[in-house]
């Protein structure tokens, strides 16, 4: 037989046929975190990966600044450097892993191996949301293949689910539980009763949390991969000025307990809807009935629930981060494009197929929701009259009112479930009620979903 080599080993598939000799040489550029992860599972599962991909593989490189430092996984010194154009321009290396992150070198790592007609894996959310459309363009000029399952959800392959499983549907909406930090924070804050300020220090002690926490709070980190899920379920590349954020700094332990006496828990949601003939892209903290799915996800778990207009409701849920969940992501995807290469086929991105001027993203304030109202007002008579003639002047209903606290003359909080409304009604209406003397600081605002 032509072509074809056996190997045995520890594989329980064993003993392989390779139906192609072509080795698959890999070179992996950011020898971080999810580099060792990769580095440990094609150690771990060399030959697993290899029959599945039905040819040898061999890491040819392991790129970084720092090659010194003992990362607890054994390489083989000769494929270590510290110079990334190397791998790069490396005619042998077939698959350009980029794992460091960020839109500088990363960017002109991946927009060179392209050029050089290597295929390339990424876990890069945040180049991938802020130059979608400049690395998808170079990848049709060459007609490459990028893949970048590990870019959103860590180990969850939802990017494939959008991709391949649910390819058949419109999709029709998509929340998501897409920043592990955040919610990790916010259940913390549920289970112990603790502040956010001490369960962020929780997530920064457990390594969750960045010592500068902004992107994974102020939501940025959940828009990026919400913009990507976007993107694939509506086949063209949004950009971030399309996405409404708002982060959970403003979320308060109390908001967390009132939530919870209405039957509600508190998730930062990456939520996409798509009707009326336009999309809705939006990342904020979010009102859940305690009975959904989504509420059951906890601690640094993601989970994104997709609703088709053919399959119904679907749910993945996972590890959103970490060493070996993303290098789950990253060595998949490495078996889909080795199988490419071995089979001789080629395997070319398709999925963004629609120009992003033929759709609507529908402006914020236009979208319509439930609310959550946190007022802070003085306790004396006529006040609650007040809050509701402003709000009945902007056609808002209540469906509950709330007020636990009473401190005769002195501030307390007032909380208010609306019914469905309008958001530019309830903006307008809070600007004016926030003006009120018997208002003091500026009403929270969380929408919610049922
Ligand atoms: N910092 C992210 C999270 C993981 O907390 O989910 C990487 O995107």
């Amino acid at each position: 037989m032509n072509g074809v080599q056996v190997v045995g080993g520890s594989n329980p598939l064993a003993p392989t046929i390779f139906m192609s000799m072509k080795t698959i040489t890999i070179g992996l550029i950011g020898f971080g975190t999810i580099g060792k992860g990769v580095v440990k599972t094609l150690q771990a599962n060399k030959e697993l990966v290899e029959t599945r991909i039905g040819a040898p593989i061999q890491l040819k490189w392991v790129a970084d600044l720092d090659i010194t430092s003992d990362r607890g996984v054994k390489v083989d010194p000769s494929v270590l450097t510290t110079d990334a154009m190397q791998v790069v321009n490396d005619p042998d290396v077939d698959v350009v892993i980029e794992l460091i992150g960020g839109c500088g070198v990363a960017k002109h790592i991946i927009l060179s191996a392209l050029r050089n007609g290597k295929s390339v894996i990424t876990a890069n959310k945040a180049l991938l949301a802020e130059h979608g459309n400049e690395i998808f363009s170079a990848v049709q000029a060459v007609n490459g293949m990028i893949a970048y399952e590990a870019s959103v959800c860590g180990g969850i392959p939802v990017i494939k689910a959008l991709r391949e499983g649910l390819v058949a549907n419109n999709i029709q909406s998509m929340y998501g539980i897409i920043n592990g930090t955040a919610n990790y924070i916010l259940t913390k804050m549920t289970q112990d009763g603790i502040s956010y300020e001490e369960a962020l220090k929780q997530a920064q002690s457990l390594g969750y949390a960045e010592a500068d926490p902004t992107l994974d709070v102020e939501g940025i980190d959940a828009a990026h991969k919400l913009l990507i899920l976007g993107s694939l379920a509506t086949g063209a590349i949004f950009e971030m000025r399309d996405i409404y954020i708002e982060g959970i700094r403003n979320i308060t332990d109390k908001d967390i307990q009132y939530a919870a006496e209405f039957g509600y828990g508190v998730k930062l949601l990456g939520i996409y809807k798509q009707q009326a003939g336009s999309v809705e892209l939006r990342v904020h903290p979010t009102l859940l009935p305690e009975s959904h799915l989504l509420s059951s996800v906890m601690d640094a778990y993601n989970a994104v629930f997709i609703t088709g207009d053919i399959v119904g409701h679907t749910m993945y849920y996972g590890r959103g981060a970490g060493e070996l969940p993303t290098a789950s992501a990253v060595v998949a995807d490495l078996v889909d494009i080795g199988r490419s290469i071995a089979n001789g086929k080629g395997r070319h991105n398709n999925e963004f197929t629609r120009d992003r001027s033929s759709v609507v993203v529908r402006d914020m304030n236009a979208i319509e929701s439930r609310y959550y109202l946190r007022f802070s007002v003085i306790d004396i008579p006529g006040v609650l009259g007040q809050i509701t003639g402003v709000l009945g002047k902007y056609r808002i209903s209540i469906s509950d009112v709330y007020q636990k606290e009473r401190r005769k003359g002195e501030f307390v909080p007032l909380v208010m479930i609306t019914h469905h409304a309008k958001e530019q009604g309830v903006r307008a209406a809070l600007n004016e009620i926030d003006q009120l003397d018997v208002v003091k600081d500026k009403t929270l605002l969380i929408r919610m979903e049922d």
